[in-house]
């Protein structure tokens, strides 16, 4: 018997559980593999006693219309930060990398399939390095990742966001309200550019198009005067003003920063008030609503052919790659170019100028 490790690590995302029951399902049709789930990331094989569960499709049985993850997720602890506390009370990381190789390699696992981001896929690769047999898959919402055109639960975010709108814009046309939507992306405009779109805002902010708050106003001003008397602006949590103003703001492992979710929303309402707008503003965030709940049709078809093209990258032998989605296939990419570039939104793309030839303004 072969033996594969499964976990997912980093935020959750609509579709994890597909995944996992189309690599156990995929697996269950060899008789020669078994498979086990790592309990919260790497934390399940690290800490003592060890949570590592065997997965059979009785376990996975229905679960791909499940939100979350049944493996659990975190983004703290791992083989190369595993938290230690000092004598003093305070508390230092410390790398189990080789410690935690080992142990697999004895236990007699394989390989191993960590469903998660760019971090997680960063550690994919690190570990591969030190020779375990590492295979990525791509999960995130904001759909940041450059190696592949698609991440599932992306869509599901979309689908959420634009209800979102929708349902704003009534209730914005009953009270002639501005109505500010934050969503989340990290600092890619993805999620607020498609939901702006589908939902039809007045205007998008995200952050590769910096905004001039003033042009904002006199542009919002223009649809109050011209009859509207409401609009609805969605704004990407990593967007920020041309000036450079921005909220608090936290690094994430990327080297990148993210603005405080809840922060924009609520800076632009007075930077908007500032700036001499007069209407009436209501903000809102919507949070981690959008990676709750379950992933619609197109994430759990995505997932499911992720999960299986990773399976069958095990049964190959194919390590150190990552599954990808690239031109309509599902192809796999090198884990050390999965996650070399950052995907953002090209502000030349069609999809940036058929937004603005439908009137969205950007604020620039
Ligand atoms: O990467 C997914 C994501 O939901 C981002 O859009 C957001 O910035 C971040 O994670 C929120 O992280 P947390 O759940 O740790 O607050």
């Amino acid at each position: 018997m072969k033996k594969l490790l499964v976990l997912t690590g980093g935020g959750d995302c609509p579709g994890l559980n597909a995944v996992i029951r189309a690599i156990v399902k995929r697996a269950e049709q060899e008789n020669d593999w078994q498979v086990f789930g790592s309990i919260e990331a790497f934390n399940g094989v690290l800490r003592e006693p060890k949570e590592i569960i065997p997965l059979t499709n009785r376990t996975v049985s229905g679960i791909h219309v499940k939100g979350g993850t049944i493996l659990q997720t975190t983004t703290k602890g791992g083989p190369f930060t595993w938290p230690v506390q000092n004598d003093d009370g305070s508390w230092t990381t410390e790398d189990r990398s080789d410690e935690m190789i080992d142990f697999l390699k004895k236990e007699g696992f394989e390989a191993v399939i960590n469903i998660g981001g760019d971090g997680s896929q960063r550690i994919s690769q690190a570990l591969y390095e030190k020779g375990l047999n590492m295979i990525g898959v791509p999960k995130t919402i904001d759909n940041d990742l450059s190696s592949t055109d698609y991440t599932f639960g992306f869509q599901t975010a979309v689908e959420i966001a634009t209800d979102g709108v929708d349902k704003l814009v009534t209730t914005a046309e009953s009270h002639h309200r501005l109505m500010i939507m934050e969503v989340m992306g990290r600092n890619a405009g993805w999620i607020a550019l498609h939901a702006a779109v589908a939902g039809g805002a007045e205007v998008c902010l995200i952050p590769e198009i910096p905004y001039d708050i003033d042009k904002l106003v006199k542009r919002l001003n223009q649809r109050y005067t011209a009859g509207k008397g409401f609009a609805n602006i969605v704004i990407a949590e990593g967007a920020k003003p041309k000036d450079g103003t921005v909220v608090s703001r936290k690094s994430d492992e990327t080297g990148y920063q993210n603005v405080r979710l809840g922060g924009v929303a609520y800076q632009l309402s007075e930077q908007l008030k500032a700036a001499g707008f007069k209407h009436d503003i209501r903000e809102m965030v919507l949070g981690h609503l959008q990676r709750g709940g379950k992933p619609i049709a197109y994430d759990r078809v995505l997932a499911t052919q992720f999960g299986v093209k990773a399976m069958e990258m095990a049964m190959a032998s194919k390590f150190g790659e990552m599954v990808a989605y690239v031109d309509n296939e599902i192809t796999s990419v090198p884990l050390k170019e999965a996650t070399s570039i950052y995907n953002q939104v090209d502000p030349q793309s069609f999809l940036v100028q058929t937004a603005r030839g439908v009137g969205i303004s950007f604020g620039d």
